[in-house]
């Protein structure tokens, strides 16, 4: 990320830059808010992976060694480019440093992903349920651009809640983006449904996903039936709070969850680990 400034007697003039250790160069930055961001960053060209996979990144840590963090990969599998949606924790060991990246810097990208969060877990079906709480949108920001999942549904659903309405704003432009979108737009169509709510500012639609799910708030809104095992589907990303109350929500529905080696109606994954910053 710094030019190298340490040189021995013996060393030659540097005439690049140092590389960290799988090290990939960060290509755009934006910042949504004082504590979200969104970056790009070049693609290895051995990486394959699956939309809705994560991998570890970071960056060189106080001590020299990597410092390392899960990440979802917000981009589909068929991007040119990586791009990731991330928190910044004010004392964060990685996000305090990691918010200040500019395009040209280097970051580290171990290409291992993996992930549950991924069609070949789920049994086939008509509606799929996006279910996410602030970053926990990330995955599904990579499958809300994968052809796979409107070949597979006849209807998606993104449920993403906030305490705030500014935190909705990277998820509200990707999906206004995909209608004209010149690769996947005509797969989208209208079987891309929105569904943003906060809980702590005044919006449109507002509540937890867990309460308009319970409820049947959600369903009377968009005109559809009561979650079913036999149609629907679901993907869930959030706290380990949110986790477990959807997953008794579903499982009230009478959906179970699967697994890559076993698939069945949902899946679920930690948009991080901790109660909360
Ligand atoms: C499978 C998986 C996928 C992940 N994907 C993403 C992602 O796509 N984007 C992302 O920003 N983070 C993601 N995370 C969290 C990420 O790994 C780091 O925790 C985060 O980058 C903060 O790192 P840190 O070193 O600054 O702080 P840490 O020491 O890692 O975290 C400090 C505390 O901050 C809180 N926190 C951490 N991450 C978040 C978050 N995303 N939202 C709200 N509170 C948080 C928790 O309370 C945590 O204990 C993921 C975690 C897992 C397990
Ligand atoms: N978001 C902010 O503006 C903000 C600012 C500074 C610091 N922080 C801190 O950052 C940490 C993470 O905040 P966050 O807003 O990213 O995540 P969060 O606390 O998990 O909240 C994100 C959304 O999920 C909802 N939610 C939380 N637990 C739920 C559950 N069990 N079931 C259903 N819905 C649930 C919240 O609703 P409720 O609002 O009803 O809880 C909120 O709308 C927190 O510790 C917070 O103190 C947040």
């Amino acid at each position: 990320m710094t030019e190298a400034t340490m040189m021995t007697e013996a060393s030659p003039i540097p005439t690049a830059k140092p590389h960290l250790p799988d090290a990939q160069i960060v290509t755009e930055v934006r910042h949504w808010t004082d504590r979200l961001f969104s970056f790009r960053v070049t693609r290895p060209q051995s990486l394959r992976f699956r939309s809705g996979e994560f991998v570890m990144i970071g960056l060189i840590g106080d001590n020299g060694k990597p410092l390392l963090r899960a990440y979802s990969i917000a981009s589909p599998a068929w991007d040119d480019a990586l791009e990731f949606y991330s928190i910044k924790v004010p004392d964060g060991p990685l996000t305090s440093k990691l918010q200040h990246i500019l395009p040209g810097d280097e970051i580290i990208l171990r290409p291992k992903p993996v992930g549950t969060l991924v069609h070949d877990a789920l049994l086939p079906g008509k509606r799929l349920w996006f279910l996410a709480t602030g970053t926990g949108i990330a995955p599904f920001a990579s499958l809300m651009r994968e052809p796979e999942t409107y070949e597979k549904y006849d209807q998606v659903i993104m449920m993403h809640t906030c305490r705030e309405v500014a935190e909705l704003e990277y998820g509200r432009e990707l999906v206004e983006s995909l209608k004209d979108d010149p690769l996947i737009g005509e797969m989208v169509g209208d079987k891309l449904v929105y569904y943003p709510t906060t809980t702590r500012e005044p919006f449109h639609h507002m509540g937890r996903v867990t309460d308009n799910l319970a409820s049947g708030k959600v369903f009377a809104d968009l005109g559809l039936p009561p979650m079913n095992p036999g149609d629907d589907r679901a993907m869930v990303c959030g706290s380990l709070a949110f986790n477990v109350d959807v997953k008794a929500i579903l499982e009230g529905f009478g959906l179970c969850e699967g697994a890559n080696s076993d698939p069945r109606q949902f899946v679920v994954e930690k948009a991080f680990v901790g109660d909360g910053i």
